[in-house]
């Protein structure tokens, strides 16, 4: 058996995590919309088509605020297309995943779903092959109150009262070769920086993220970030990152490890930003916004897992079956984000139905919960409040993470690797939440955690999610197979907590003030 000490202070705060830290994100991708969180006639359905058993485990999830219209899909939308009476809006191909669109859900029905779900909306704008006038017109029809050509169109199609949107995206992925327009740092940087200036003029209460990479390992990150923020820094709040992690070469220890890649890529996105910050003499801060992070990579390398041909609306695409050592992933990752709740202030998982998502659904039959579903829905109820800057004395291990970027094989070396990786988050009335991840595949590890300044502490909730085959999963006939249990045996004196964690395991203490 291993052992772990772990010391941490209620004083010694990383930063306080931003509601928006557990948000989620739904594209016009596959079965997401139509079939996921939209289908009129589907027994659940309400009044106006969103599936009531999709909804109650959205609930559960416990996302936060969640991104929309894409995603790939966003670089070639033509958002008027999805306004106005369903049965005049235009089917168009879509080139982001080689399907019909069928525009009979846009943006105001999104708006009315937020609403039931209790989520707040984050729209992207299409800054591939559209601009600032598309953008700028979006946000009058969003925000504007009335008056105006646009939000007089938005009224009169129902709407009266403004979305009052205000988190934007500038584009998606505007680096990537796969996205309709890409464009080089400079020309991405110059096309955000008016659409934002002209965005922020018609609404100056919106808060706006530019695009950063789309993964660590492209070409260009780096130079990227620089230039893009270079661009944009009199301008945007927030620039954006997105990790997808794999598990290509079934080697698990070193898939459980890439998440501390996810916090060295965090790490290096801060430092350009604050470098040009440096250069700037200025005291601004730019805010990180994950807007995409996931496992993804068994419906990602195909193109037949990716595109249906003969152009079909809503097709079974990137439908990614999670099994127990994927939640064990995400749930590093979820540690990774809480641990930099003082720069990330926005993060979405991809995404929230049916394509790379935490919930899956039978179009016309019933909805369920993945193996990812409980690690997000633990740290959403229970991660909220002050991270604790945790001191971690844990046995380590070398590893080295396969990533490759388009044919390129690429392998980054993950070096002392903590067996346990936690967050420790401090919550409003006192207690204090323990997200905890065994990476040792074979062995347990006896925890020793020292917790001050806290006053008495008592286990209010003690849970764990593992299995003995971590290739298990959650489907339709076998919907409980992966799910929290009890964790036995945690124990609390003064201000020492002692628990006991299984091989492989993801757990969860949550410490009540007595
Ligand atoms: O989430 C799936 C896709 O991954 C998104 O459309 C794109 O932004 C990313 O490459």
């Amino acid at each position: 058996m291993r052992k772990a000490k772990v010391l941490m202070d209620r004083d010694f705060v990383i930063g306080q995590t931003d509601p928006r830290l557990f948000g989620a994100f739904v594209e016009h991708l596959g079965r997401c919309v139509y079939g996921g969180i939209y289908e009129p006639g589907h027994k659940t359905a309400d009044e106006k088509g969103f599936r009531k058993d999709v909804l109650d485990l959205v609930k559960e999830l416990g996302p936060t605020i969640m991104r929309y219209p894409g995603g790939n899909f966003v670089s070639g939308y033509n958002w008027e297309d999805g306004v106005g009476p369903v049965d005049q809006r235009p089917a168009r191909l879509d080139l982001a995943w080689f399907t019909t669109e069928p525009n009979t859900f846009g943006t105001n029905e999104f708006m009315d779903w937020c609403k039931v779900a209790g989520v707040e909306p984050m729209m992207a704008v299409n800054l591939g092959t559209r601009g600032g006038d598309a953008a700028r017109n979006l946000v009058e029809y969003c925000n504007h109150p009335g008056g105006t050509y646009w939000s007089d169109l938005r009224r009169a199609h129902g709407w009266e009262k403004p979305h009052g949107v205000k988190f934007w995206c500038l584009g998606n992925e505007m680096d990537g070769p796969w996205q309709m327009e890409y464009k080089t740092a400079a020309a991405y940087g110059a096309v955000a920086r008016e659409a934002a200036k002209m965005m922020r003029w018609v609404d100056p209460t919106i808060e706006l993220a530019a695009c950063g990479s789309s993964a660590r390992n492209m070409p260009t990150f780096g130079h990227w970030e620089d230039t893009v923020i270079e661009h944009t820094f009199d301008h945007a709040e927030y620039i954006s990152l997105h990790t997808y992690l794999n598990n290509y070469k079934q080697d698990t220890a070193a898939f459980l490890a890439a998440p501390d890649l996810m916090d060295r890529f965090i790490d290096e996105v801060v430092a350009i930003a604050d470098s040009v910050a440096a250069k700037r003499r200025s005291t601004k801060r730019m805010m990180l916004s994950f807007d995409e992070w996931n496992v993804w990579y068994r419906t990602r390398r195909k193109r037949a897992d990716r595109v249906k041909e003969g152009w079909p609306v809503a097709p079974p695409i990137l439908e990614e079956i999670y099994t127990m050592e994927d939640a064990l992933a995400f749930g590093g990752a979820c540690i990774s984000l809480l641990n930099h709740a003082d720069r990330i202030k926005s993060a979405c998982i991809a995404q929230l139905v049916n394509v790379i998502a935490p919930i899956m659904t039978e179009t016309g039959g019933p909805a369920w919960r993945q193996t990812i579903f409980f690690p997000f829905a633990h740290v959403s109820r229970l991660g909220r409040g002050k991270v604790l800057r945790a001191q971690v004395e844990s046995e380590t291990y070398d590893s080295a993470y396969y990533d490759p970027r388009g044919t390129d094989e690429q392998t980054f070396p993950v070096s002392n690797v903590p067996y346990l990786k936690l967050a420790a988050v401090a919550g409003e009335s006192g207690g204090l939440s323990l997200f905890l991840l065994n990476r040792d595949l074979s062995q347990e590890i006896d925890i020793s955690l020292e917790a001050r300044s806290f006053g008495r502490l008592a286990v209010g909730e003690a849970l764990e999610l593992r299995h003995d085959d971590l290739q298990a999963t959650n489907t339709k006939d076998a919907a409980e197979r992966v799910k929290p249990a009890p964790l036995q045996g945690v124990s609390v004196e003064g201000g020492q907590i002692r628990a006991r964690l299984k091989p492989a395991s993801w757990n969860v203490i949550h410490l009540s003030a007595n």
